[in-house]
């Protein structure tokens, strides 16, 4: 008797192959619909593994209802939709997909800065909406980027890949961090800084940390108040990581010049959100690591993890180690 995976979303077959031969293995058909909760409920009642995206709850109630559960793999390398404390005391394994996108997010990220800055968005729709009458000194002029401070808030692998590409654009490199990063320092020339000599002290304020009790709600009033009136705000990680009101009122109140979300508090967002609106915000569906190629390293790695797991192997990637032991 095989065990049985479910997986919450449709992902290409071919990046399955390892899990299709330790497992039996169904798969929630849509690609960009979530499984229903009641039906995830159903499944976990028999599954020993579960293949999850961000975007589904993995809570205590869940945890408890999944008597077989022995693995959870993240396609994620964030995993603040999942209890992971419950999750270790009933033993089961919690996976993510770090590393293989830490690159794809970096991309983004700065392409996000770069977006944002030089107004790219804007500028595209200028054009498309027929405005472009005449070549102006100041038509749609921006704030540079080279040379500024860019200051990054989580200096974990997208941190430090987000540092080593502003170090192409000779920036001066501020981080914030739980800890130290002495390699950082040396290779990248990064200077490690109190939160708020950060805020303070930055042209670019870069949030790569994850979501947890610490940064929850970190960029609140007194945060954008502290920043430069020039200061653009970057959010690459998580959305409840901002107080999007306090955000809303610092961008249309002067506080600071612009921000770039890829990431917001209750996603998917619709056209009426207010920060979608504004002209200086440049809004993107979550899609830090989504390349094609990395999304199905991703996936191949997600499967691998929970293949691992089901044969008493250790996965690459485990956040609660301790319950192999
Ligand atoms: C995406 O946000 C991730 O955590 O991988
Ligand atoms: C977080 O885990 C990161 O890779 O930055």
């Amino acid at each position: 008797n095989k065990p049985y995976v479910f997986i919450t979303r449709k992902l290409p077959e071919e990046t399955l192959k390892n899990l299709y031969e330790v497992a039996e293995v169904s798969m929630w058909p849509k690609e960009e619909e979530p499984v229903p909760r009641e039906r995830l409920l159903e499944e976990v009642k028999r599954a020993d593994g579960i293949l999850t995206m961000l975007s589904d709850k993995i809570d205590e109630e869940l945890l408890t209802n999944a008597p077989n559960l022995k693995v959870v793999a993240n396609f994620a390398v964030g995993f603040d939709n999942i209890d992971v404390d419950t999750a270790t005391k009933k033993g089961i394994a919690i996976c993510n997909t770090p590393d293989v996108l830490s690159d794809t997010t970096a991309d983004l990220t700065f392409g996000l800065l770069m977006a944002t800055a030089r107004r790219i968005v804007e500028s595209a729709q200028y054009i498309q909406e027929g405005k472009w009458k005449n070549w102006g000194p100041l038509l749609m002029a921006g704030t540079d980027i080279h040379h500024k401070t860019i200051g990054i808030i989580g200096m974990g692998r997208i941190g430090q890949a987000v540092a080593k590409r502003a170090t192409g654009f000779e920036m001066e490199i501020l981080y914030h961090n739980r800890s130290r990063k002495e390699a950082a320092e040396k290779e990248l020339g990064a200077t490690y800084c109190s939160f708020e000599e950060l805020i303070e002290k930055s042209d670019y304020i870069v949030c790569l940390a994850p979501l947890t009790p610490e940064t929850r709600g970190l960029f609140n009033e007194k945060a954008f108040k502290q920043m430069k009136t020039s200061a653009i705000f970057i959010n690459a990680s998580r959305g409840d990581v901002v107080d999007e009101q306090a955000l809303y009122h610092a961008l249309t109140n002067g506080e600071i010049q612009a921000a770039g979300l890829d990431v917001f508090q209750n996603e998917p967002i619709g056209a009426d959100h207010p920060l979608v609106n504004l002209p200086n915000v440049v809004a993107i569906p979550h899609i830090g690591s989504a390349s094609v190629e990395t999304r199905m390293v991703m996936a191949e790695l997600a499967s691998r993890n929970i293949t691992n797991v089901l044969l008493g192997k250790k996965p690459e990637a485990i956040v609660n180690e301790m319950v192999l032991t």
